[in-house]
């Protein structure tokens, strides 16, 4: 059944929102497949983040529960936060002795996060965010990954990490360490309420288990299509986010909608109800799952521990490959 290993992981900065359902429907359809680790990168979360802590804990989480009433099941996959494998230290400071600075330094997003952040106010030139790539690399090497799902905006850090296998197996002349494919899900992007990239710093989001309430406070503020005033103007659903919305979460009447707006025949006021009701109801089983889960923190303290013994049993065996690939 497996045709690998995958490995794949979130920083730790806070509850998701609907935008990030996708990535977690995409790793749901992995676990059938694959051998699957999914952390949740406390440690990565410290780059930007190392003044204020306080709510790192709590952001850890939160991002447990996102995972677990998405679908993501503990019985297939190891669901485990980084700190608690310290396998992913060692094998961090060891390929930091073997990789030159020039290719951290080169890494895309690097110079452009530094000047971001400084304009922002935020002093983040450390080492730490600095060696952020390698950090990412020792993740995914030390399970011998051999596919990451990732986005399009990690791409260079894949192949930075490919490289540092590259430069590792020649340099002890191994094949300890496995090269990993990127898997780039092809998933449609739900765009924020304001059509913009969904986004909590835009506050154009959903929660991922929004009540009933959030959902029709977010809806009810979502852009239409601008030029529609009475419900007898002709509407352009290709330019409104409600319509969006229902592509996504309302397929079966989409047809219909587009035909009654650009007929005229529907109000917006009404088409944003009937997406409340079916945001609403799609939303639901989430929010269940994630309150009755909520109510259980020892389980989901059971569930991460118990995904870090699978994952150190794993980064453990890679580890000692390595030692003894490097003589040490
Ligand atoms: N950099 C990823 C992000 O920003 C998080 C991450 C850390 C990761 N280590 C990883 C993703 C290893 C995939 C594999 O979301
Ligand atoms: Fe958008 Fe619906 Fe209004 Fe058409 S009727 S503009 S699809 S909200």
């Amino acid at each position: 059944m497996s045709k690998g290993t995958i490995l794949s992981g979130m920083r730790s900065t806070g509850k998701l929102h609907l935008g990030h359902l996708s990535v977690l429907e995409n790793w749901v359809r992995l676990q059938e497949e694959y051998k699957c680790y999914f952390f949740i990168a406390n440690w990565h979360a410290l780059t930007t983040g190392f003044e204020d802590t306080s709510e790192i804990k709590q952001n850890i989480r939160d991002m447990a529960l996102d995972w677990l009433s998405a679908g993501i099941d503990p019985e297939k996959s190891a669901i485990f936060v980084q700190s608690d494998v310290k396998e992913h230290a060692e094998m961090h400071l060891l390929l930091s002795m073997t990789t030159p600075l020039s290719w951290l330094e080169r890494v895309p997003t690097y110079k452009e996060q530094i000047h971001q952040f400084g304009q922002e106010g935020k002093d983040i030139a450390t080492y730490g965010f600095l060696g952020y790539p390698l950090l990412m690399a020792a993740d995914i090497l030390v399970y011998r990954a051999n596919a990451v799902p990732v986005g399009e905006d990690q791409l260079p850090h894949l192949e930075f990490s490919r490289e540092i296998v590259r430069r590792f197996n020649y340099l002890f002349n191994t094949d300890v360490l496995i090269e990993p494919q990127a898997l780039l899900a092809k998933v449609k992007l739900l765009p924020g309420i304001d059509n913009r990239k969904m986004s909590k710093s835009y506050a154009n989001d959903i929660s991922l288990n929004a009540d009933s309430k959030e959902i029709q406070a977010k809806v009810s503020q979502m852009i239409t299509d601008p030029a529609r005033i009475r419900k007898t103007d002709t509407g352009h659903p290709d330019v409104c986010t409600v319509f969006t919305y229902h592509s996504f979460y309302n397929q079966e009447e989409q047809a219909n909608i587009r035909e009654d707006c650009c007929g005229g025949c529907i109000g917006c006021v009404a088409c944003k109800k009937n997406l409340t009701k079916k945001l609403d109801q799609f939303i639901q089983p989430i929010r269940e799952r994630r309150e009755e889960l909520a109510a259980q923190p020892k389980l989901v303290d059971e569930i991460l521990e118990h995904g870090a013994e699978k994952a150190r049993n794993k980064a453990a065996e890679t580890m000692a490959m390595v030692r003894e690939a490097m003589k040490i």
